[in-house]
């Protein structure tokens, strides 16, 4: 999937009036490029299409896919909540004056510390995944005498189809407390009830990533709500607030299939609206937490090519600057990436190629078995649709530099810089 303001003017890439050609040169590569038009009409499609007359909705932005300083300030300049899953998230966040009041606080394991700084700072919520972490967290709170919103998460037990790796409802999930586990339920509910502190607002689940079939969030909305329901008057509490995870797939291929925001958004609206009705169900503020659908599709990496190896057994290798180091996606879940050639758009594709990253690995791929053009030294790789998930879980591995990141709007700004072998000796 392409960024919308990729076009193409004589056989060369822009992305809006810059030349991708140009940008690879000025902030050298490899080089994540983000679209910024791209992300702000993702943002919108979640606000307008993510709205119900029945109940109050909001979009809180997974920052694990994409998160800088700067990108939290668009984040809260759109007015978007957004998660953070460990202390340094909360801090980047701090520091980029993110209104922690928006903040969703989440993980499997979280430390004292982590909870500590939470509650300092008064997040909005945290999102208690287990027994042994909320009563770490009754005991700060009782402490502390403040008080904090809490959702617990929950697994609903639903096979979303997608990677093993991004399952996470399934019942052998580490994430949360399994809904049909009444013992563990009825732990849980007894620390909140005892703690004058905490404030049980509801309970929080998420069936996976990249997953385009609606039916598993129909399926989760039925479960949820009617387990939020059963709790709700087992133990005579008022549970406004659901959140239903994220997880909403893009379209990585042409050929994937893909169900856009706006039509994935209705199909979850309809199904809360009719869950909520003919339940008579208390929840009055459903959440959701896209990340991959916001950026995903944002973001391209442009990388400079040296050769074509042709191997002894007739493999052709296109080599590249990076790797696996900026995007261990296809190494980790066997993703496949498209890709161009930034100055040769319309030219024929005529050579079957691997493209492989310079990492001592021989899963150091980009993307196995693609048609490419005739190569020229330091001719402009595009691989798409890698906005979500590449920085974030890029690595310094082999001691390669971690590429800058831009954002391209009306002008550009650059929301990481490029790595300096300085930076490579900062800690040792
Ligand atoms: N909420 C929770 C609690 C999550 O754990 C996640 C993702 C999300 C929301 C956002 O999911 P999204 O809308 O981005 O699919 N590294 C993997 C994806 C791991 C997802 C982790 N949790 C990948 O590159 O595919």
């Amino acid at each position: 999937m392409k960024p919308i303001g990729l076009h193409t003017i004589n056989n060369e890439a822009y992305l809006h009036h810059y030349r991708l050609a140009d940008l690879a040169q000025t902030y050298q590569t490899p080089l994540y490029v983000m679209d910024e038009a791209q992300i702000r009409k993702a943002i919108q499609e979640f606000k307008i299409y993510f709205k119900s007359e029945a109940f109050d909705t909001t979009v809180v932005y997974a920052s694990k896919a994409f998160f800088t300083k700067e990108f939290a300030r668009l984040i809260a300049e759109e007015g978007l909540y957004m998660d953070a899953v460990s202390l340094g998230d909360l801090y980047v966040a701090q520091q980029a004056h993110f209104p922690f009041e928006r903040l969703v606080f989440h993980g499997n394991n979280k430390s004292i510390e982590e909870l500590d700084f939470a509650i300092s700072h008064q997040v909005g919520y945290i999102v208690v995944d287990n027994l042994y972490e909320l009563n770490h967290l009754a005991q700060l709170i009782n402490r502390k005498q403040k008080k904090i919103s809490i959702l617990i998460r929950v697994n609903p037990g639903i096979d979303a189809h997608t990677h093993e790796y991004i399952q996470t409802a399934q019942f052998t999930s580490k994430f949360g407390e399994s809904i049909f586990d009444e013992h563990q339920m009825k732990s849980l509910l007894e620390v909140c009830l005892a703690s004058p502190w905490i404030e049980l607002k509801g309970f929080h689940a998420h069936i996976g990533s990249q997953i385009h079939e609606p039916d598993a969030y129909v399926e989760e909305i039925k479960k949820m709500v009617e387990f939020q329901n059963h709790i709700s008057r087992q133990y005579q509490l008022d549970l406004p607030i659901l959140n239903l995870g994220g997880g909403f797939g893009i379209q990585y291929q042409q050929e994937e299939k893909n169900i856009a925001i706006p039509e994935m958004m209705r199909i979850l609206i309809q199904a809360l609206e009719v869950a909520i009705q003919t339940t008579h169900s208390a929840i009055r503020q459903v959440m959701i937490e896209p990340g991959r659908a916001i950026v995903g599709p944002a973001g391209i990496t442009l990388y400079k090519a040296s050769q074509i190896k042709t191997t002894f057994g007739q493999k052709n290798y296109l080599f590249i600057d990076g790797g696996m180091t900026d995007n261990i996606r296809p190494a980790l879940y066997h993703a496949v990436y498209e890709c161009d050639i930034a100055n040769k758009m319309t030219q024929p594709k005529e050579i079957l190629v691997d493209i492989v990253g310079k990492c001592c690995e021989s899963g150091d791929i980009i993307r196995k078995d693609v048609m490419i053009p005739r190569i020229d030294e330091n001719d402009i790789v595009i691989v798409y649709a890698t906005g979500a998930y590449n920085y974030s879980m890029s690595s310094n591995y082999n001691h390669l530099l971690k590429p800058a990141v831009i954002l391209v709007g009306e002008e550009i700004r650059v929301l990481s810089r490029r790595e300096t072998l300085d930076d490579l000796c900062k800690l040792f």
